[in-house]
């Protein structure tokens, strides 16, 4: 609605950043406060200052009065909660994975079952899924065993989300976001982030070391098509939102020799050597494309970048960002 106030905790990372933007240009900059761990106009990794368009405020999730009292100031009406720790963090950080991810989402589904806030959006993960999980087309409702700390906590995230709506008409939704490929601010600590590095590594030094090996393919998305995903569930009418896990969500697969190949076409002396690590195993266990034809139906998702069209616009976006890597 035109009327919300929108808060979003962890608008420093990856999807927060694009996601403020978008909704600054739709809501107002006054309507949407940006919350992150760090002071605002803290350097982000692109060396630029962000934060400074709108309200910000800085918030722990794991500090549940202080996310209440800035509800409370705002009079927040709507609520994005993007800070987590990503799946190769979490399998080193084990607790302080579980703890971040699972303790703040309880904080926020609680807030709205209290109806300080009207509306919840949780971003869920094709690591929800596992290694038993059918591989390609996998369906909306399948074999749910994840193999990651990360991957259970979205797992589990799903049930308490959709538990909450169910017990307690708490307006939470969620999409199951594949790996997200951007030129803004950085992701860190996940298993799809060769997908990003590898665009700055091809234009900074022309080659790239993959921790992935050449045929792992894994589902993605371009940014543009997430954050628009993720305004238009949001925006949907509730009753077209059928699913309150989460939706599985889809654009497009490939493996780590298919983007090179495509960034070869730009920059024909691109090289590429493998040398898989831990994430490999984390990868494994992830389906390789994704059947979202439950989003497509239910409330009209449409995705419109294909890997030609996300390696063209990365480049000439990073080239002309001059980004420092
Ligand atoms: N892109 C995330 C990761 O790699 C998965 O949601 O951890």
């Amino acid at each position: 609605m035109a009327s919300d106030t929108i808060l979003i905790l962890g608008s420093g990372g990856q999807i927060g950043t694009e996601l403020v933007t978008s909704l600054r240009n739709i809501y107002g900059n006054d309507h949407v406060i940006a919350s992150d761990i760090k002071p605002a106009g803290s350097e982000h990794s692109d060396g630029e200052k962000k934060d400074t368009e709108g309200p910000y405020e800085v918030i722990n999730v794991l500090d549940k009065d202080r996310i209440f009292e800035v509800i409370k100031k705002h009079k927040v009406t709507q609520l994005y909660l993007l800070a987590a720790m990503l799946s190769a963090t979490a399998e080193k950080h084990p607790e302080k994975g579980w703890q971040l991810n699972m303790e703040s989402l309880f904080h926020v589904l609680d807030m709205a079952k209290e109806k300080h806030i009207q509306q919840v959006y949780w971003p869920s993960s094709i690591a929800a899924f596992g290694p038993t999980t059918p591989k390609e087309d996998t369906p909306q409702q399948t074999i749910t065993e994840p193999s990651t700390i990360y991957g259970i906590s979205k797992l589990a995230g799903e049930r308490w989300c959709e538990w909450y709506f169910n017990k307690y008409a708490v307006d939470v939704r969620s999409l199951r976001y594949p790996g997200l490929i951007s030129y803004t601010a950085p992701p860190g600590g996940g298993t799809t982030d060769y997908a990003v590095d590898i665009f700055h590594q091809a234009l900074k030094t022309g080659s790239y070391e993959c921790f992935l090996s050449a045929g792992t393919k894994l589902p993605m998305m371009y940014m543009p098509d997430a954050i628009r995903a993720t305004i238009e569930i949001m925006q949907a009418p509730a009753e077209k939102i059928k699913i309150r896990s989460s939706y599985n969500l889809s654009a497009f697969s490939f493996t780590p020799a298919q983007i090179a190949h495509e960034i070869r076409q730009h920059l024909p002396d691109f090289q590429v050597t493998y040398n898989p690590d831990f994430r490999q195993a984390i990868a494994d266990s992830w389906p390789q494309s994704i059947d979202d034809r439950n989003a497509r139906g239910d409330w009209g998702w449409k995705h419109q970048y294909n890997l030609k069209a996300v390696v063209e616009d990365m480049l000439v976006n990073l080239k002309s960002l001059k980004f420092e890597v």
